[in-house]
């Protein structure tokens, strides 16, 4: 059994969460949510870095052999740092899935988005600059997404006004295919496909994520039981009721929650 740190923002490292679970049952999972301080995507690169080096210093000091900084804007600016720092720990990151987009895309016209960190990134400009096809990537930051995320808010006239401002764009300029680069995102998948059905091919990386997690801890196949620790720099209690109402995840109903002053 290993004890496995996984790291957002706020809710959004839930997908990923969610997916270990499904995946890797068997291991005792510290899920962190720097809730006080949500949203990164926004916030400068120097702060950003910063603070996820101190979020993953903190579950490293917790005991975990492996952290997943599960946001994909702490890990465009800070995770060749995070890994620098923790040479003995297995650190994996996420990034928006342009390459299986680009291999799904039929138009090879594909929706990128993201925080507008992540598209400013230098690492997004370099996953951009290392595929040699000739697809076009669309880019678009998902401004106020997250905040109502953060609120539970899935559906309904807010959210779909912002998803028809940040994608009827797109398909207007072809795009048949979207890539969810930030890992709050998935969340809005019903709303997504309630607008657009089945003329936007959606593209989220999660199970590759947690695939990759499995590999490098080298025990998917662990049988004991596992179980959940979430902890919030705002409010554990609440993260857990909303962790627990967005996924009905058996080893959510029985975690543990903690505020945390980091
Ligand atoms: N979930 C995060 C990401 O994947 C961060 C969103 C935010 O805090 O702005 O980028």
């Amino acid at each position: 059994m290993s004890t496995i740190g996984v790291f957002d923002s706020g809710i959004g490292g839930l997908s990923i969460l969610n997916e270990a679970l499904n995946q890797s049952p068997g291991h005792q999972y510290l899920y962190l949510a720097d809730s006080a301080n949500t949203p990164y995507g926004e916030k400068s690169t120097q702060w950003v870095s910063e603070r996820s080096l101190l979020m993953c210093s903190w579950l490293v000091q917790k005991g975990c052999d492996a952290v997943v900084v599960a946001c994909n804007t702490a890990t465009a600016q800070a995770i060749a740092m995070i890994r620098e720092r923790f040479p003995q720990v297995r650190i994996i990151g996420v990034e928006p899935g342009i390459k299986p987009a680009s291999a799904t895309s039929q138009q090879k016209i594909v929706g990128v988005l993201a925080t507008q960190n992540t598209l400013n990134s230098d690492k997004f400009k370099l996953l951009l600059a290392s595929l040699d096809n000739n697809c076009e990537f669309i880019q678009q930051a998902g401004h106020g997404l997250v905040p109502l995320i953060e609120y539970g808010t899935l559906k309904g006239p807010e959210i779909e006004s912002l998803l028809h401002q940040y994608l009827d764009p797109m398909l207007d300029q072809g795009a048949d295919t979207l890539v969810l680069g930030c890992t709050h995102y998935p969340f809005l998948q019903d709303a997504i496909e309630k607008i657009y059905g089945d003329r936007l091919q959606i593209v989220d990386t999660s199970q590759a994520v947690v695939r990759q997690l499995c590999r490098l801890i080298k025990d998917p196949e662990s049988i004991q039981n596992g179980h959940v620790d979430v902890y919030s720099t705002q409010d554990g209690n609440a993260l857990l009721g909303l962790a627990q109402k967005l996924l009905p995840h058996p080893y959510l109903r029985n975690a543990t929650a903690h505020t945390v002053s980091i």
